[in-house]
């Protein structure tokens, strides 16, 4: 995962150096204000870009301080899954993994489910990945990670989209890549979008009752996780009581500690981070 860093986020990082306005607005800021005033805590906007830097700067910065910390936060939840109930009836299967990744920014947790994969089965994942994100800094960044051969296998499928305002384009998705009588599930993923302002909750949840009513004889997975504040998940809240169909979950709290590597330092070393407070569910329906 160091190696795909670097040469996705650790190199266009550098090159910024000689940009005056980056200068002015994250160099010579401290980490605590970057991640508060330009960042706003993840929900910067990442189509205009914030404090003068440009939509790509702002998504690069995003990287240097939130991708590693929510890469660690998807990889424990992937972890749950495959321990759980859930994970013992629908193992995940290489070749037939489809994720949707709803605001999936640089594709973190596609790049957590292929760290998981390959951790646990020693080989590299293939699989079907549809991440929707608003901002095209974003889709490019991850675009750029899912080109990475050292993590997916070649039999891996991307789809990229800036808009996703009906099921029929999630149908088309699935149906192209899936046959008809596939028996594993497929993983809706949902990772730190909730508190999102711009989130429009009740069409996103026509968008999966329809999606779902389609495949009525599908099974689907639907992750979510966010910090475990109300007034961040109340959208969550919401779009949960307006699932049309009946479910299973399994929810829980923690505060996961972890390593950050250090890119920008000289050593590159580890360093252990503050705790991750974590809140997350999964949905098995
Ligand atoms: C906090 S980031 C999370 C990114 C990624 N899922 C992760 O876990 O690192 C939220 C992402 O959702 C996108 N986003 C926010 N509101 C959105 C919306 N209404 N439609 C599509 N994408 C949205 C943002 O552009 C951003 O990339």
């Amino acid at each position: 995962m160091k190696a795909v860093i670097d040469e996705v986020v650790a190199k266009p990082y550098f090159q910024q150096k000689h940009c005056t306005r980056w200068k002015q607005n994250v160099v010579q800021k401290d980490e605590s204000f970057q991640r508060k005033s330009i960042l706003r805590q993840g929900k910067a906007n990442f189509i205009t870009g914030e404090s003068d830097l440009t939509p790509d700067q702002t998504a690069l910065l995003y990287c240097r301080h939130y991708l590693q910390m929510h890469l660690m936060s998807s990889r424990y939840l992937f972890d749950v899954y495959a321990d759980s109930q859930f994970g013992r009836e629908f193992p995940l299967n290489p070749d037939q993994i489809t994720m949707i990744d709803f605001g999936c920014g640089p594709m973190t947790s596609g790049l957590a489910l292929a760290w998981h994969y390959q951790e646990r089965h020693n080989t590299k994942l293939a699989m079907n990945y549809f991440g929707i994100d608003h901002a095209p800094a974003m889709l490019k960044l991850a675009k750029n990670f899912s080109q990475n051969n050292q993590l997916f296998s070649q039999n891996s499928n991307f789809h990229f989209l800036t808009e996703c305002d009906n099921s029929k384009v999630l149908i088309k998705y699935i149906k192209s890549v899936e046959n008809q009588h596939q028996k594993y599930p497929v993983f809706l993923n949902f990772s730190y979008l909730f508190a999102s302002d711009s989130l429009d909750q009740c069409q996103l949840v026509n968008i999966i009752n329809n999606t779902l009513e389609y495949f009525n004889k599908r099974s689907f997975i639907i992750l979510f996780q966010n910090p475990p504040l109300p007034y961040l998940n109340q959208k969550w809240f919401d779009f949960k009581k307006q699932l049309a169909y009946k479910f299973d979950a399994i929810q829980g709290e923690i505060k996961l500690p972890y390593y950050e590597y250090q890119f920008l330092e000289q050593n590159r070393s580890e360093i252990m981070k503050p705790r991750i407070n974590l809140y997350y569910e999964i949905i098995s329906i």
